[in-house]
Parts: C-alpha cells; structure tokens; sequence
C-alpha cells in the first residue's frame, strides 16, 4: 500500500499513541450509537445471567473503532482482553494454543477474522459452539480423536469484509455490529477529546474542519490532529486556528472533502483513462499501483458513499460529483 501521510517507524509511536487514546468504557465512546445500545443491553444481559457475552462480530471500514469496541466490551464485562489477527492464526495448532490459555469469561479478539486459513476455522467452530477442542493425537490407523473443555469466553471478530466470511463462521456471533462513518458533530467532539488528552487547545472552527476533512474515520481525524498540531506547535500558536488547519491539511494534500493523492489516482484514472467507466477494481488498481484489496477495503468504501463512485454489475463508474470535483464537464451533457 502506498504510503498515506506517515512512515512505518512513525505508525509503530502513532499505534502506542492511539492506544492510550481509546475510549475504555462505553460512556466514553462517541458516535456509532446504535451498536452502542445494542452492546449496553445484551452487556448488562450477560453479567446478569453471570455468562459471558455471546460472541460479537464487528464489521466495517478500517478506522472506526473495532478495536476499541472489542477492548471496550472486555473492560465493561470485567474480563481479560486476548488479542491475535486472522493472518497471525497460520495452524490450527497455533488457535488451539491460544484458546486452552484462556480464562473463563475472556474476551479473545481477532481481528480481520476473514483471513484466518479454512483449516483454523474448523477448530473455531466447536470452540465457539461447544466451548471445546477436538484435537486429533497420533497418525495414520492409531490417530484419535480428543475432546478437551475450554473455559466459556467471548469471540469477538472484527472484519472489513463481512461478506468474505464463510456463511458458517458468520451464523455462530449471536451479535453482529455494523460500524458507519462518524458525522462530522462526533468526529469534532472525538477531536476535542483528543485535543485534551495531548493538553493542546483548538479552536471550535478548527476542529470540526479537520473533522469534515476525516472521512467520517476517527483514526485519520487524531492522525490529521497530530500534524496540525505538529503546526500550530513550530508557529508558537497558543490555540491551534482555523487558518493553520487549513495550511496543515494544505499541506498534507487533504482536500476539502477529505479526499488524498491516491484517492485523487483513483478518480482521474478513472476519468481520464476510462472515460468515466465501467471498469473492474482489478484493472483499476493495476493502473494506479494500488492492491485491490486496499482499494475495496480503504479507498471504496467512503467514495462510494459520498457518491463519488458508482457500483454496477459491469464496474465502477464515476458520477457527475465526480467531474465537478475535478472542475471537469460531465460528458454527454
Ligand atoms: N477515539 C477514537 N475513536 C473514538 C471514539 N469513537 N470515541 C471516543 N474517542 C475515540
């Protein structure tokens, strides 16, 4: 993936950061109200019952809090919080390691749980449903089957892609919470927050033009913050100003609607070399440099629903928002 506004050392400081940014509870948390209220009840359900809470499947955009959610419902519950990744998961081993550590009631968090191998998935399932392991000891004639007891706990799966998740995986999270892109009013005030967490003032204009500069994601609104900061800093600006905003998003080639150089890529090629379209992601990316993968999963999601493209069955097409943007004519008009 090209490389958006910071490099991998910094993201390595930027990940520490962001994680001393989370929201621990759900009273902390703004925006995605629905999932919230879904969450408080079956929480408040669960510890009542004094069971853990079935497992919850997070789906959405990267950027909008998955993590956060998942760490959230951990600390709400009183449990411990494991965390591993789709990709990390290689052998079925490896989840089986994982999950005879767990503690009753944990939470054991994987992330992009659409990439684990298909392998790994069958031993999640009577994990899931049963609370146990079935381990295969020995080879060949003498090879059994063992039946080990896992202690109850909570999955929560977080994927960018719900749709790339086998229909069995997906029928065993009794809760399923679909994040949105944040309003610019919730962005502004998770900028404020943000803002007093560093101990650095904003002004009211200032942080609801990053806000609407963040493509309703959280992750880029504190990632921009920092840089206007950064700003507002080497000036000597006691309360970061609108004016140092805009030169710091100036800057950083985030445009009015939030859109960067690579979404700039997508949309021209997709003008300029397509006439506006239909055409495949795959040829798409192939002509910008970009992985598909990227492409559907960072990039797609938020030009599709501005309205800056289009999905039909033959591609994607550009739409009349698309040539105003760029100051172009629409053709055939
Ligand atoms: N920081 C990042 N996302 C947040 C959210 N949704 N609420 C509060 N703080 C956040």
């Amino acid at each position: 993936m090209e490389e958006r506004i910071i490099s991998g050392e910094q993201q390595g400081r930027e990940e520490d950061m962001e994680q001393s940014l989370r929201p621990e509870f759900i009273s902390q948390y703004i925006g995605q109200e629905k999932t919230k209220q879904n969450l408080r009840i079956f929480i408040e359900a669960a510890k009542m019952r004094e069971e853990p809470l079935d497992h919850t499947l997070l789906y959405g955009p990267p950027g909008l809090g998955k993590t956060t959610l998942a760490s959230i419902i951990a600390n709400e519950m009183g449990v411990q919080f494991r965390t591993t990744s789709g990709p990390a998961v290689e052998r079925a081993g490896d989840l089986a390691a994982i999950l005879s550590s767990l503690e009753a009631g944990d939470v054991l968090f994987i992330d992009e749980i659409h990439r684990l191998p298909r392998s790994v998935e069958e031993v999640l399932y009577p994990a899931m449903e049963d609370f146990c392991l079935d381990i295969v000891v020995g080879s060949g004639p003498s090879a059994r089957s063992v039946r080990l007891d896992l202690p109850p706990f909570t999955l929560v799966g977080a994927t960018t892609r719900a749709g790339l998740l086998s229909a069995p995986l997906r029928d065993r999270f009794g809760v399923h919470g679909r994040l949105e892109f944040y309003e610019t009013e919730a962005l502004a005030e998770i900028i404020r927050r943000t803002a007093e967490i560093f101990g650095v003032s904003i002004d009211q204009e200032a942080s609801e033009e990053v806000a609407s500069r963040s493509r309703g994601t959280p992750r880029i609104a504190n990632r921009l913050l920092k840089r206007v900061r950064d700003i507002a800093q080497v000036k000597g600006e006691a309360e970061i100003s609108l004016a140092t905003t805009q030169e710091a998003l100036g800057m950083l080639q985030v445009d009015e609607d939030g859109l960067d150089h690579i979404d700039h890529k997508l949309l021209l090629a997709l003008i300029d070399s397509f006439r506006g379209g239909p055409v495949g992601v795959d040829t798409m990316a192939a002509t910008i440099g970009e992985e598909s993968q990227t492409i559907e999963d960072v990039y797609e999601p938020f030009l599709l629903q501005k309205g800056f493209i289009q999905r039909t069955p033959r591609g994607r097409v550009a739409t009349p928002k698309t040539y105003s943007h760029f100051d172009r004519e629409v053709p055939g008009l």
